[in-house]
Formats: C-alpha cells, structure tokens, sequence
C-alpha cells in the first residue's frame, strides 16, 4: 500500500456514507483524506484517522488549529460538507495558500438576509424582503407586510422555521412559531448568528428547480438541474423529490444556468462545489440561496460522471475530490 504524502482536507461535521464515499475516492487517487470535523473534541482520534479536532462556530480560530497541526505538511486541496464546516474550510484555505471561496463570500453564504442584498444589488430577482427582531412580536401591520409572504430564521437550514403567511393571523402565528423555534435550547445551542431576528420575504409563485454545479477560478460548471414536482406553496416546505435530468424546456434551463452564474458571481464565489435553489415563474428565474456545499443523500447517489481517465462513470464524491486535488472537471456534456 502507497502512503500518500499529500493531503486533501474535509470538513464536516457528519460522517456517513458521503463520507465514506469520500475515502474511496481519496485512496483511489492516492491521496491521505483528513478529516477536520466538530465531533471529537473530547474524545482522542474517536476514528483512529487522526481527524483534526476544531469548533466551527469560530471558524477563524479551527483555520488556525488546522494550519498548526500541517504545518510543513502538503496539502492538495479543501473540501468542506455544510456551510459552518465551509466558513473555517474558507479562511484555512487562505492561511494554506489552497484555492477555494474567500471566506467573505462563504460568510455571505450564511446569511438569508446578506444572500438576498447581494442578489437584489446586484439586479437579480428578489421579492420584496426585511429583518425583524424575533422579540417583541412584530405587528405585520405597522411593518408593511404584504401578503402571501415567508418567514424564515436567517441561518437554519432543511426548511426549519420556513412558514408561509396569508394573512396576518398566520403572520403572527408563523412568528410565534419562528421565535419558538430560535428561542430552543437545541437551537440556542449551535451559537449560529443572528438567533434573535428573522426574515419576511415576498412569496415567489412557481416551480421550484435546485442545481449542483462546480466553480473553477470564477467559472461555474453545471453538474445538474433538479426539477422539484412537489407544488411546494406551503404553509411548510418540507424536503422534497428531486428529478434529474430536468424536464424543462431547454430555454428555461439555459434561464436557469445563467441565473446560477450571476448569483455565484455577485456572491464573490469562485472555486468548488455548490448547491442552489431557484423559483421559476413568468416573470423570470428567482434565486432563493447559494450554498458552498455539494448535495447530499440519494440525490448525490443518483449522480454520475464520465471522465477521461476513468474507466467507468465515477460518483459526485470523486468527481469533488479530483477537482480539489487536482483541478480535474468532467468534459463539458
Ligand atoms: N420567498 C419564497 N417564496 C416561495 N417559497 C419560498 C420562499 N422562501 C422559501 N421558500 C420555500 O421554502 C424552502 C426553504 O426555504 P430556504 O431555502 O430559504 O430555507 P432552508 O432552511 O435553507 O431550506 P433548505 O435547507 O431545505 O434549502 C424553499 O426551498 C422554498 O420551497
Ligand atoms: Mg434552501
């Protein structure tokens, strides 16, 4: 067996079978996986593969843990699964010298509030939006709230505390739900920013379409369009089916792609994975969020990629772990 000198980083806060997926495709192409993960900071190497051991709620300070601990050692490239576990895999790129998103445009990721003033400055469609504090309860009648709108914590994620509001009895009852949901002690417990607000956003009519895609120094390839068939109009929107190859017609996805550009463009993002999520409707393509992170579950499993190379399709896994290795994508289809 080779005993790889050089190193790809992941981090992550789960393991699982993307993970596992993850060391295949590491041995394969002959490099060491190392781990840099939340999990184990009280338990010594819990999985005998020497992860490094940081908290991601203070990303600046698990980049330095992980800077400390390679130092003198080579490292080939970062991948991060999440978007905490991408804020520190953002600034330890820097202090590596390894390509990957500046940590500002990841921190922009983070934030439903700051995503939708990007996209709106820079003339992307965005329905009408604003913050408020999650206390006292907000008066949707003194606030100028429209409706159908859509509430939403600005840092959760998996559609938690996202509620549609049709009137003001369900604004009010949408924010007591919202609050609730921030005010928990599991909740409270993550140290996410920004727990004590919330965002009112316009409901955007339409389907619902998410993508998979790469970005090489600036330049984004599309690994996928997913349709969404569920109707999706709430009052919750719970996870849904994901169909790939889209069957919408190919001007709709030529919309949609050129939408994912500008958004990831007026982010600042410029290297790895990303997974967004768009509304399409007469009026245009709608951006609802940019995340740094590749897709996860079935869908991910459903993914396959010819290569030059390659003998046979390879998964998503390989795929992202060539490309942060080695700056390999797949041929253009
Ligand atoms: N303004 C909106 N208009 C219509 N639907 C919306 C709007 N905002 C959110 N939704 C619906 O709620 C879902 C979850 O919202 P959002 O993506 O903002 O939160 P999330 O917690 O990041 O969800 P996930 O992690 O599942 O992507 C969206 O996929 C969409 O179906
Ligand atoms: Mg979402």
């Amino acid at each position: 067996m080779t005993n790889p000198s050089k190193r790809l980083l992941l981090f992550t806060a789960k393991l699982g079978y993307q993970t596992r997926s993850f060391e295949d495709a590491a041995h394969k192409l002959g490099v060491r996986l190392v781990y840099v993960t939340d999990r184990c900071h009280q338990l010594e190497d819990p999985w005998g593969d020497r992860a490094i051991a940081v908290h991601f709620e203070t990303p600046e300070v698990a980049a330095y843990t992980v800077m400390e601990a390679l130092r003198g050692q080579d490292v080939s490239g970062i991948l991060a699964l999440g978007d905490r576990p991408a804020a520190a895999a953002a600034y330890a790129a820097r202090g590596l010298g390894i390509r990957y998103n500046h940590p500002a445009a990841v921190e922009a990721c983070r934030s439903k509030l700051r995503m939708k003033e990007v996209f709106r400055d820079a003339g992307l469609c965005v329905p009408w939006f604003r913050n408020l504090p999650v206390d006292p309860a907000p008066e949707p009648v003194l606030l100028g709230i429209f409706y159908p709108c859509v509430l939403k914590p600005l840092s959760l994620s998996a559609s938690q505390g996202v509620v549609r509001a049709n009137d003001r009895e369900e604004f009010l009852a949408a924010a007591a739900r919202v609050r609730r949901l921030l005010q928990s002690p599991e909740i409270l417990a993550t140290r996410e920013a920004n727990l004590d607000q919330m965002l009112v956003e316009g409901y955007i009519p339409g389907r619902e379409v998410a993508i998979e895609g790469l970005l090489t120094d600036g330049a984004l390839s599309i690994l996928a369009i997913f349709d969404k068939p569920d109707p999706l109009e709430g009052p919750y929107f719970e996870e849904t089916i994901y169909v790939t190859p889209s069957r919408l017609p190919e001007s709709v996805q030529h919309a949609i792609e050129k939408c994912a550009r500008d958004a990831t463009r007026a982010l600042g993002l410029s290297h790895g994975p990303i997974h967004a999520e768009f509304r399409v409707n007469g009026d245009g393509v709608w951006p609802l969020e940019v995340a740094t992170r590749p897709i996860g579950g079935l869908c991910a499993r459903a993914l396959r990629f010819s290569f030059d190379g390659a003998s046979e399709p390879i998964g998503l896994e390989e795929l992202l772990a060539r490309h942060a290795h080695a700056n390999e994508l797949p041929p253009a289809s």
